[in-house]
């Protein structure tokens, strides 16, 4: 089977992502199953830059289709803060007990209908011919009262959607990859790939 490359080294996603590709003919590795350790700098100033960047800089080290995410947590009532700074937010390395405990801080006085949030992913796949494809997936929510949940990663215990009347992190593995921002991203670029391999046949 051919192999293709998902460019992350966070644990989280590549388990959701290779759950959510995994009806596609290819093998999903992760950086670290590819044997690749650079670190590409995310410095672009937005989701797409920088998805663009990490995909397009592994295809050209490894030569397979690459695909890399750049997502982030966008918050009304901080005029859209951490977005594209969402990782590095108060430091890489601050747990994010930590850093959900500073947001709902942030948003102590703040009443619901102003308490809007979304999660953002753009998906870059790059061929090794220098083709490029992004799609991009938002979930919409609000930023909830206390923590609550513990599936999922980074802002999930805050993040809370109506619909489900739950936190991201009170969601099971399948609810989450069915309605999230990664997932709704990578259904698109399933349907490009798909119609890039059409074109090719
Ligand atoms: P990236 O790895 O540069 O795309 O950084 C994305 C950051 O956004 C993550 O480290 C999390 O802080 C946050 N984030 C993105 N997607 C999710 C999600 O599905 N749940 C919780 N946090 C997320």
């Amino acid at each position: 089977m051919q192999q293709m490359i998902f460019a992350t080294k966070n644990k989280g996603k590549i388990k959701e992502i290779k759950a959510i590709l995994s009806d596609l003919p290819l093998e999903v590795l992760s950086m670290e199953e590819a044997g690749i350790t650079i670190d590409v700098v995310e410095d672009g100033a937005t989701f797409e830059e920088n998805a663009l960047k990490k995909a397009v800089e592994i295809a050209k080290i490894s030569g397979k289709l690459t695909m890399a995410d750049d997502s982030g947590l966008e918050i009304d009532f901080l005029d859209g803060k951490p977005g594209v700074y969402s990782a590095r937010y108060l430091g890489e390395n601050t747990p994010y007990t930590e850093k959900n405990a500073h947001i709902l801080s942030l948003l102590k006085e703040v009443p619901q209908q102003k308490r809007g949030a979304r999660f953002v992913s753009v998906i870059a796949a790059a061929f090794p011919d220098g083709k490029t494809l992004t799609t991009e997936g938002v979930i919409e929510g609000r930023i909830g009262y206390e923590i609550k949940g513990e599936n999922g990663f980074g802002y999930d215990p805050i993040f809370f959607v109506p619909e489900k009347g739950k936190t991201t992190a009170q969601l099971s593995p399948e609810e989450k990859n069915a309605i999230s921002h990664r997932a709704r991203a990578l259904q698109k670029m399933k349907v490009l790939l798909q119609k890039e391999w059409e074109g090719q046949m």
